[in-house]
């Protein structure tokens, strides 16, 4: 049913920021029957990912309760597993009435940025790079440049190849633009490149000839909710990413997994080693300094072609994570509210990372906000005044 108070609400509570989130609410929204994948406050818990993705799009639960547990902890709330798919919204919390003076959740986009969300993505800017740095907004130029490649590539579908290469683009752009790009293990490893390969195994159209999806720019111009004029030019528009008609999604038993997500981003860093370098620019465009790898995995990896063994791969993410967490905590809630969500680490957030893997005598990680005084993208912050569109 079409309700233009409740699309002015979704859209003023920012519900609509990523493509996979404002689709399902757009469906919701403009088309009749209602599926109601995803509520449309654009606030989330636990069911409604586990369910709406998985009915959506086949993404199975290992895959759901590790993304869920995790982006309720660094930027929703690990209390009541609430996070806004979008940027900061005062539903999300559970804190009681001192409720953001201690723990202002962020939300995925806008001041979520490092904890999940990362630079170089598939189309949303570089959140501190001098210019088309919304992170929560699509820009035309990166979508341009990815339905170039394609083109030049396979005559114009989009493939798991052309995500990585164009994740290799998108990084060597703000290594070359953004004086500070920084690119940590979790958010500019695993969440960016999680997100292409998401943009091809769960956004691709499914046939009887092409069990495997096949994913022509028309497909993914409109889940992105992108346009295009009669010179061809490209026009987003935010909020109206949405699932296309007669698209047809993964089979029930062929899901998308956990277990593919690291499969899938160690490919990456054997085909492109440079994408899977944890570092960034020195306050320069062009000045990366990446991370001695071997120093912050206790010398579990040691170089970037490690990270193309999965199982290694996944260990590594949740080494990242656990020693990234406190900084991640830290950085969002104060007082009381932040020894409560400590306390919860043990008996929720490691339940989640134990599906990365079975990981025997792992040593600590260090994490790279307790060292990364020389790189100005990595300061994070918890909340602030910027308009998340612009
Ligand atoms: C619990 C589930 C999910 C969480 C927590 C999540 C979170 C995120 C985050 C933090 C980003 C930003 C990554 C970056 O900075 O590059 C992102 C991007 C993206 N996600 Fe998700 N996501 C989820 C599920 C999905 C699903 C089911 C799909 C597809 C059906 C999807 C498709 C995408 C795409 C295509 C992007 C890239 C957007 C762009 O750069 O233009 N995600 N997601
Ligand atoms: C998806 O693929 C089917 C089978 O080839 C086709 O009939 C349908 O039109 C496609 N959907 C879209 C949105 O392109
Ligand atoms: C919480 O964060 C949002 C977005 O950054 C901000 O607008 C709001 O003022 C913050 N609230 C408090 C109490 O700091």
């Amino acid at each position: 049913m079409f309700d233009k108070a409740l699309v002015a609400a979704v859209l003023l509570n920012g519900a609509a920021a990523f493509p996979h989130i404002a689709e399902l609410v757009a469906k919701q929204k403009l088309e009749e029957p209602n599926h109601g994948y995803l509520p449309r406050s654009g606030v989330v818990d636990a069911d409604d990912i586990n369910t709406g993705l998985w009915e959506a799009f086949g993404l199975d639960k290992t895959a759901t309760i590790f993304l869920q547990t995790a982006t309720s902890f660094f930027n929703g709330d690990p209390l009541s597993g609430r996070w806004s798919i979008g940027y900061h919204s005062d539903k999300t919390q559970s804190l009681g009435p001192l409720g953001d003076l201690l723990g202002n959740e962020t939300g995925i986009c806008a001041y979520g940025h490092l904890r999940s969300e990362g630079d170089a993505s598939i189309t949303r800017g570089d959140w501190l790079a001098p210019d088309m740095n919304s992170n929560c907004a699509s820009y035309p130029q990166f979508m341009q440049e990815l339905l170039d490649l394609a083109k030049a590539r396979t005559g114009g579908n989009i493939t798991p190849q052309v995500m990585a290469e164009h994740q290799y683009n998108r990084k060597q752009h703000s290594v070359a633009t953004n004086p500070n790009y920084f690119s940590p293990p979790y958010a500019g490893i695993a969440f960016t490149f999680g997100a292409h390969m998401f943009a091809f195994e769960l956004l691709a159209n499914h046939s009887a000839e092409e069990p495997r999806g096949f994913l022509t720019p028309q497909v993914f111009m409109e889940f992105f909710s992108y346009t295009q004029d009669d010179a061809g030019n490209l026009q987003y528009t935010y909020g109206h990413e949405r699932i296309p008609d007669n698209w047809y999604r993964r089979a029930n038993d062929d899901p998308w997994t956990l277990t593919d997500i690291v499969i899938s981003t160690a490919q990456q860093c054997a085909s492109y080693p440079d994408n899977c370098k944890v570092g960034g620019n020195t306050g320069e465009v062009n000045s990366f300094d990446g991370f001695d790898l071997g120093d912050i995995s206790g010398g579990f990896i040691n170089a970037a072609e490690d990270l193309q063994d999965p199982q290694r791969m996944g260990c590594f993410i949740a080494q990242a994570i656990r020693a990234d967490t406190p900084s991640f905590l830290d950085n969002v809630f104060s007082g009381a509210a932040l020894t409560q969500v400590l306390g919860l680490v043990g008996t929720k957030l490691e339940p989640a990372l134990a599906l990365l893997g079975d990981c025997p005598n792992l040593p600590a990680g260090k994490s790279v906000f307790g060292m990364s005084s020389k790189y100005p993208g990595a300061q994070m912050q918890g909340s602030g005044s910027r308009n998340p569109y612009k």
